[in-house]
């Protein structure tokens, strides 16, 4: 049995802590990876400092960590999809399970076979982590039935006519967003700074505005004016002196004054509750998504055969910080600082 070794932590507040770690064999629905490339979120360095409040469930010492790519070293005996030495991208449940095995921050990572999949050659680890859970949470909030029920993308979408809100579309979930609403057949509105304009065109968005203006709740009204909207989803921004609101006080005002479905996605708390009357708004939760039908299509059906066409981006781009477990901390520091479209990597 190899030995491993993890990026515990083991105490609210204080840096992680690498140490040895006990090699866990999968059970019938899992598989055992090689860790290659990990990519940072928002969500690790906030669980590090107040695990104990947002997820007051997940008992101390863990390890964390939702974004992973590497190799297949052991099937779980019910596994059908891979063979040993497969090279994989996967979605860890760690928080979701209370499980330190499943914690993407070690050499060997236990996942549920059904939200991994199998990457290309030409794809390296360290662009295939920058996935997992910004693509979940983009796709349980466009996808599942109690949030924006959209139609399932495929690698051939016909334009449907109707439009769709993404603020935000240069953040990790916003990049997924934008291409799987797109790719659903949906025309995508979206905002970013101006320097990422061209991503988020690239990425799928008909049109895109500047999230810092003042103006932009008027211009999106605007421009939405005889069109019709199948909600909007929204992602990152909090309120500023200069723009006055986050991004889900604007979705939710924009959607109030636009034809059509008046349901906001958001993928913050908080801002669901100040909802006008008229307007429903949900916080994106991904917890069923590893058992549901939005995760069988997508890891199942969507995703391996959009990589392998080439048909679907690993974005945003992936900032490689170093090389090692001990690097994770350098990389909590960097995207604290804040980021802008890209996603923070640790290679391994
Ligand atoms: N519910 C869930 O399960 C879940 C899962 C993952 C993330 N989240 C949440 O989703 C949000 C985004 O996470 P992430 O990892 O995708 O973020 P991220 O990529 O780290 O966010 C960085 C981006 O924020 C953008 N930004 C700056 N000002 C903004 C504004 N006023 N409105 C919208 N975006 C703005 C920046 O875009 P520019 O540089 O172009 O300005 C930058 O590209 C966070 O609040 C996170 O906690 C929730």
């Amino acid at each position: 049995m190899p030995t491993n070794k993890a990026a515990y932590l083991i105490t609210n507040g204080q840096p992680l802590e690498v140490k040895e770690a006990p090699y866990t064999s999968p059970s019938p629905s899992q598989i055992v990876i090689k860790s290659h490339a990990v990519a940072i979120n928002p969500v690790d360095w906030a669980t590090q400092a107040m695990g104990h409040i947002i997820f007051p469930w997940i008992k101390l010492p863990t390890v964390i960590g939702s974004d992973v790519a590497g190799e297949v070293v052991e099937l779980g005996t019910g596994v059908q999809k891979f063979n040993i030495g497969d090279r994989i991208v996967g979605q860890c449940l760690a928080f979701l399970h209370n499980n330190a095995a499943e914690g993407a921050f070690q050499e060997y990572v236990v996942l549920e076979e059904s939200v991994t999949c199998k990457i290309p050659d030409s794809l390296s680890y360290e662009n295939a982590a920058v996935l997992p859970l910004g693509l979940s949470t983009a796709s349980c909030g466009l996808f599942q039935k109690d949030f924006l029920a959209l139609d399932f993308p495929t690698l051939e979408p016909k334009p449907n006519g109707k439009w769709l809100l993404i603020w935000g579309g240069s953040t990790s979930v916003g990049c997924n967003a934008v291409q799987l609403a797109t790719l659903a057949g949906y025309s995508v509105v979206s905002t970013s700074s101006p320097k990422n304009f061209e991503l988020v065109k690239k990425l799928g968005a008909r049109e895109v505005f500047d999230h810092n203006s003042p103006t932009a709740v008027e211009d999106i009204v605007k421009f939405l004016e005889g069109k019709e909207i199948v909600g909007a989803f929204a992602i990152g921004g909090p309120k500023t002196e200069r723009n006055g609101f986050g991004a889900g006080e604007n979705c939710l005002e924009i959607v109030k004054r636009s034809e059509g479905v008046k349901f906001v996605a958001m993928a913050m708390h908080g801002p669901a509750e100040l909802a006008p009357e008229g307007v429903k708004a949900a916080f994106v939760t991904g917890g069923e998504f590893k058992s549901n039908e939005v995760g069988r299509m997508i890891y199942g059906e969507f995703l391996p055969k959009a990589l392998a066409e080439g048909k679907y981006v690993c974005a945003p781009e992936a900032l490689v910080v170093g090389k090692g477990l001990e690097k994770i901390e350098e990389a909590f520091a960097v995207q604290k600082k804040g980021v802008s479209a890209k996603k923070i990597v640790v290679s391994l």
